[in-house]
């Protein structure tokens, strides 16, 4: 069951757009240098959608997904929604609502710390994921990095797993941790 309903969600969203800025240019800088032209890219776990929305304004040509395990999230992001490719759905990141095979690009911000089953999750995002598509999990440089490798080097070619922290520009401290993994 999702913990954030309708003011939850609101809030969040409120706060996201003063303090995240930074983040999601980060993000989506790094998904611009990886996604060929007219990729398909998910994010698992977009809330109201900010980051689909900064990486739409760098690169139009992507076919953006957005999932959430909140309704109330996607309604946000829906009423954002200004045109492009751009689609959103409610669904859990544990039994996702996409076919095998579906994205070159698989992202996801500050969510990973909230699945109640990293392994399961970790293992839907490969099943979606085509062959040689890429994942990138950005969350909180403390959360769970131990069972979130773990799953990366079970489910996506191990030697392609990487942890790395990143810091936003003018963000005094590296909060943030990336991960990156391969499908074969
Ligand atoms: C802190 S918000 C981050 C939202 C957005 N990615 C961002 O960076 O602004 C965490 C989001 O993860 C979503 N979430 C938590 N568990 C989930 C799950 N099992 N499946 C899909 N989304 C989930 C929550 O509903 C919430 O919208």
């Amino acid at each position: 069951m999702t913990t954030f309903g309708d003011k939850r969600s609101r809030g969040y969203d409120k706060r996201a757009a003063v303090l995240l800025g930074g983040l999601y240019r980060l993000i989506a800088t790094d998904i611009d240098a990886l996604a060929k032209t007219d990729s398909q890219v998910l994010d698992a776990g977009t809330g109201p959608g900010k980051l689909l929305a900064e990486l739409r304004s760098q690169r139009p040509d992507l076919r953006l997904h957005g999932v959430d395990l909140s309704p109330q999230m996607i309604d946000l992001a829906e009423r954002k929604r200004t045109g492009g490719h751009v689609d959103f759905s409610v669904g859990d990141v544990g039994a996702l609502p996409y076919p095998d095979d579906s994205f070159d690009v698989v992202v996801s911000s500050l969510s990973m710390h909230e699945w109640p089953a990293v392994n399961r999750a970790i293992s839907e995002l490969a099943r979606v994921l085509r062959p040689g598509g890429v994942v990138r999990i950005y969350d909180f440089r403390f959360v769970r990095p131990a069972a979130a490798l773990t799953a990366l080097r079970h489910y996506f070619v191990a030697g392609t797993v990487r942890r790395e922290i990143v810091r936003p520009r003018r963000h005094p401290i590296g909060l943030f941790a990336r991960f990156t993994a391969h499908t074969a």
